[in-house]
């Protein structure tokens, strides 16, 4: 998405404070934009300088080094066509809701007629329609945050910075307010920059996130373009879902420890898995390639069995041995079967003909060659086999899991798909 004009401006913006136990670095050289009516937030450990660039920016604190520009012109003290939030509602107890939304309009002396019904629409639209007369002590702390940022917008200005407008609210009542406040954004388009510690609220509520790192605060990462892509092509939601949702519902997932459970399942299948489909493939790879009967009678139904699409098989597998861990364990097995098998086969197979002929010469018994020339010579080949039988006992575990099961991954995301959840299928994968 072009954006014609940048809102906010920020180059290499470093701020170092003087305190008696010498200079703090609280802001590093920081650089970003935010477009006009955009939405970004903020994220950020404790006392990496968050509030500190809010200050700046809001004009009521002066940088180190750098520049920030608001709308093209340098920040050089408080603007008008701002709106900042801060952490707490900072309402004047002895003024009434309305006088105290009405407080930026008293100072700056815009008009007190022209602006009471302003204020009035404004709380109406935050859901405060009636509390007009009632005094701050009446309200509750997410209606007083309420009045904060119904102050912030009633001199209509450009931008509103929020540093962690909702950190002080039980959970409840900031979900609601994100709703509340994603709402007003959509009504008024705005330019927002919104300061958080949580990382489900900033991907809730922003176009952009940026992140930065602990103290002294520099960005670290800014992401936007999936999301931005996802909406600038409006693609709908059921094809590639913005991040913002992905993230949700991976946090919703995490946080439940529903993905924790499933993924111990799918773990423990694939590893079962992993264990006998190699175990096998290894004794009669080595049988193969040791045996020339073995060899006669096996080889040609291994080479046809191979040519075979294992995972196929899964449906079948799943009927004849059930739901449960069995039939996932079995359909690992089998594909982690064959890179073992072959590698083996090969590796054993592959010994230098001069050096067996070194180890006959020496009278060594094929046991002696088996262990001392071919062993070792196909280690590599094993390995290599393990490490793509690995893989492929994980996918013979969720294709497993996909045909029948009642646990795992891939039956989560087998779930999510009959509910047309498809953030929650990205967020597993
Ligand atoms: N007035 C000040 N004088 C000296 N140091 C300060 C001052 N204000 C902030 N700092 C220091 O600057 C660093 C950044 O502070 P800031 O308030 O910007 O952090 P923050 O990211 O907003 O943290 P939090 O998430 O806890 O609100 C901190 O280490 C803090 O100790
Ligand atoms: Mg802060």
């Amino acid at each position: 998405m072009a954006v014609a004009t940048e809102a906010i401006t920020v180059r290499h913006l470093s701020k170092t404070y003087a305190t008696r136990d010498g200079a703090v670095a609280a802001l590093e050289r920081t650089t970003f934009s935010v477009g006009e009516g955009e939405f970004v937030a903020v994220v950020g450990p404790s006392g990496c300088g968050k509030s500190t660039l809010l200050k700046i920016l809001a004009g009521i604190l002066a940088s180190s080094s750098g520049e920030a520009l608001l709308r093209g012109t340098l920040i050089a003290g408080p603007r008008r066509d701002i709106g900042v939030v801060f952490q707490s509602p900072v309402l004047f107890p002895w003024r009434t809701v309305l006088d105290n939304v009405l407080l930026p309009v008293d100072v700056q002396r815009l008009g007190r007629q022209r602006h009471e019904q302003v204020g009035v629409d404004l709380l109406a639209l935050v859901g405060l329609e009636g509390f007009e007369r009632k005094y701050p002590w009446e309200l509750s702390g997410g209606m007083q945050q309420r009045v904060a940022i119904t102050r912030a917008l009633v001199h209509d200005p450009a931008m509103l910075l929020m540093d962690e407008p909702f950190g002080a609210l039980d959970a409840m009542t900031r979900e609601h307010m994100n709703l509340e406040l994603q709402r007003i954004w959509l009504e008024r388009r705005k330019t927002v920059l919104f300061i958080t510690h949580s990382i489900p609220e900033a991907v809730f509520l922003a176009d952009r996130v940026l992140v930065m790192t602990a103290r002294p605060g520099r960005l670290l990462d800014d992401i936007g373009v999936w999301e931005a892509v996802v909406r600038a092509f409006a693609i709908p939601i059921f094809i590639l879902p913005p991040p913002s949702q992905v993230a949700m519902a991976l946090y919703r997932g995490i946080a439940s420890g529903v993905y924790l459970e499933h993924l111990q399942y799918t773990l423990l299948e694939t590893l079962l898995g992993f264990i006998v489909g190699s175990l096998l493939g290894f004794f009669l790879g080595t049988a193969v390639a040791m045996n020339r009967w073995v060899e006669f009678f096996l080889y040609p139904y291994i080479v046809m069995f191979q040519s075979l699409p294992k995972v196929a098989l899964a449906p079948l597998i799943v009927v004849w041995f059930g739901l449960g861990l069995t039939s996932k364990v079995i359909n690992a097995a089998l594909v982690a079967f064959f890179p073992l098998l072959v590698n083996t086969m090969v590796g054993l197979k592959s010994a230098d003909e001069d050096r067996v002929s070194l180890m006959r010469s020496l009278a060594a018994s094929d046991a002696q060659i088996f262990w001392m020339l071919r062993l070792p010579n196909a280690l590599p080949f094993v390995m290599a086999g393990l490490d793509v039988a690995m893989i492929f006992a994980l996918i013979g575990a969720i294709v497993a899991e996909f045909v029948g099961a009642q646990r795992g991954l891939g039956m989560l995301i087998q779930s999510m798909n009959f509910n047309m959840d498809v953030s929650g299928q990205f967020s597993i994968l």
